[in-house]
């Protein structure tokens, strides 16, 4: 088997996701290794997951740096100390400045709470529930400049029920999310995935529309 593919997973808050990730590790079902933590928030929840999992963390508050450029510098150079093959952001709430975003294309990942194009942004469950949407659910995408705008790598669909509110919608979102991101990672490791020029490929053909499409386990 390939060796693991080194992450460092970027947070500001409850770190679910990171969570979510942590357990596929640890399960062997993601041939992968969380080689640091970081989070733009000293009391930023998952943290706690990460020392409870043994994983090194660094907190890089934006609060002590005088403007975007130089704290993005600082993370940069937290990051390449640890030379991973793929940056994994989640629930990192931070816009981050064009250098750093060139700096790792192809290799810098997010996952967004909508079916991106639909509500980039903040409030996605709300709005998805004003717009009397049918659907709702998640995207992984490859990070470009433009906010919440990349190349799509896996989305998952959630009916929108009658009874939801943006909580209950919320949560089911997340269920999605706990599911969709290990399995984009899990490609990527596997070099199902790749990406090159702004594209995305799936068995080194442009990814198709279908193969975006990840339908997850309701229960
Ligand atoms: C998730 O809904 C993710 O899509 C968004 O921020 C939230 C993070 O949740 N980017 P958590 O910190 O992983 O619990």
């Amino acid at each position: 088997m390939a060796a693991p593919l080194k992450l460092v997973v970027l947070i500001s808050g409850n770190g679910s996701n990171l969570g979510a990730i942590i357990s596929e590790i640890q399960q062997g079902h993601l041939n992968a290794e969380i080689v640091h933590v970081i989070s733009n928030r000293p009391d930023a929840n998952g943290l706690t997951r990460a020392q409870d999992a043994d994983i090194p963390f660094t907190v890089i508050d934006h609060k002590d740096y005088d403007n975007r450029e130089v704290f993005d510098q600082a993370l940069m150079h937290c990051i390449d100390q640890y030379q991973p093959g793929l940056i994994v952001l989640a629930g990192y709430m931070r816009i981050l400045g064009a250098a750093f975003v060139e700096h790792y294309m192809g290799k810098l990942i997010n996952i967004h709470p909508s079916l991106l194009p639909r509500y980039q942004g903040l409030n996605t469950h709300q709005r998805a529930l004003d717009a009397g949407d049918a659907e709702h659910g998640a995207t992984v995408h490859y990070v470009t400049p433009e906010l919440d705008s990349g190349p799509i790598i896996l989305q998952s669909p959630i009916p929108v029920l009658e009874s939801d509110d943006a909580d209950s919608l919320e949560q089911r979102v997340h269920h999605a999310e706990y599911q969709i991101y290990p399995e984009a990672i899990r490609r990527i490791a596997s070099g199902q995935v790749t990406f090159r020029n702004g594209v995305v490929y799936y068995n080194d053909k442009k990814m198709n529309d279908e193969q975006r499409q990840f339908a997850i386990k309701l229960n």
